[in-house]
């Protein structure tokens, strides 16, 4: 049986209004939620309302690595079994651990450290254009995330810190590749099954991840390259990266055809 926790939002007794509807899809489908306040996360307070016994699936905003060891320890105390280990969360979250299993398949990257010379970094792979995250998001400012000058590379660094508060990990050099707009499609991978919205078709490449990437539960964000072939954009783990082109009852969807819990 699966057990999902969502996020507290302004008012204690309700999910995030972000998460409402999927609250709603997931109680709808006859399966069983229940809130979780961020003070859970940080380990202040202890986690209730678990079902002895039930599978446990987070579904909320990303977590650190450390909120996420503390989220497993409170399943666990709860009586919970959560779905997702800290190894398999990070496993997926974060860049560097997916892009080694599928470089084939995305962009090539180059991974340095928060304080590395990027300056002197991108003008060694001279790539022409860079995209530039860290180990979890890109720039969603204006600036974006894409320079073409290897000179512009420590201000897209500094936006990244002052936005997200931190530099996660490191950072990600990516070699920029050109995607055609508005083709970038989500799928979730539930226990080795691939699964796409509306019914729609899985690409092979996503397949392709569904073997190999370690984790019971993410995502894989696909698009098409100017020249037509599907390109892996992202991984992320499914619990905290949002439903993109899926309705919130076809996410419920997802669990209620998933095989029973081993
Ligand atoms: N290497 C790349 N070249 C060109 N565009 C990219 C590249 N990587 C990502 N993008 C574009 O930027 C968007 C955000 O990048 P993504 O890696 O998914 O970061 P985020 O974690 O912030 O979603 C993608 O949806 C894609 O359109
Ligand atoms: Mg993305």
């Amino acid at each position: 049986m699966y057990h999902f926790l969502f996020p507290t939002g302004s008012t204690p007794n309700e999910p995030d209004e972000t998460f409402l509807d999927q609250y709603a899809a997931i109680i709808r489908s006859g399966l069983s939620a229940s809130l979780i306040c961020d003070r859970v996360l940080t380990g202040v307070d202890v986690l209730r309302n678990v079902p002895h016994g039930s599978t446990v699936v987070y579904r909320g905003w990303m977590t650190t690595a450390d909120e996420y060891t503390t989220l497993v320890r409170a399943i666990d105390s709860a009586g919970g079994i959560p779905l997702v280990s800290p190894r398999e969360y990070l496993g997926s979250h974060h860049l560097p651990n997916w892009y080694s299993l599928i470089v084939e398949f995305t962009p090539e990257t180059k991974i340095v450290g928060a304080d590395a010379d990027l300056v002197a970094e991108l003008r060694a792979l001279n790539w022409g254009s860079y995209f530039i995250k860290d180990y979890v998001k890109s720039l969603k400012s204006r600036r974006g995330s894409v320079i073409h000058d290897p000179s512009d590379g420590p201000a897209v660094v500094e936006e990244l810190r002052e936005y997200r508060g931190r530099i996660e990990g490191g950072i990600c050099i990516r070699r920029f590749e050109d995607f055609t707009a508005d083709s970038e499609v989500r799928y979730f991978v539930l226990r080795g099954i691939a699964h796409a919205s509306s019914d729609g078709h899985v690409p092979d490449v996503v397949r392709i991840c569904a073997d190999c990437i370690p984790s019971p539960f993410f995502s894989v964000d696909v698009a098409r390259r100017q020249d037509g072939v599907l390109r892996i954009v992202e991984i992320g783990d499914g619990q905290v990266s949002d439903i993109v082109g899926w309705s919130a009852t076809e996410f419920a969807g997802l669990w209620v055809t998933s095989s029973q819990p081993r």
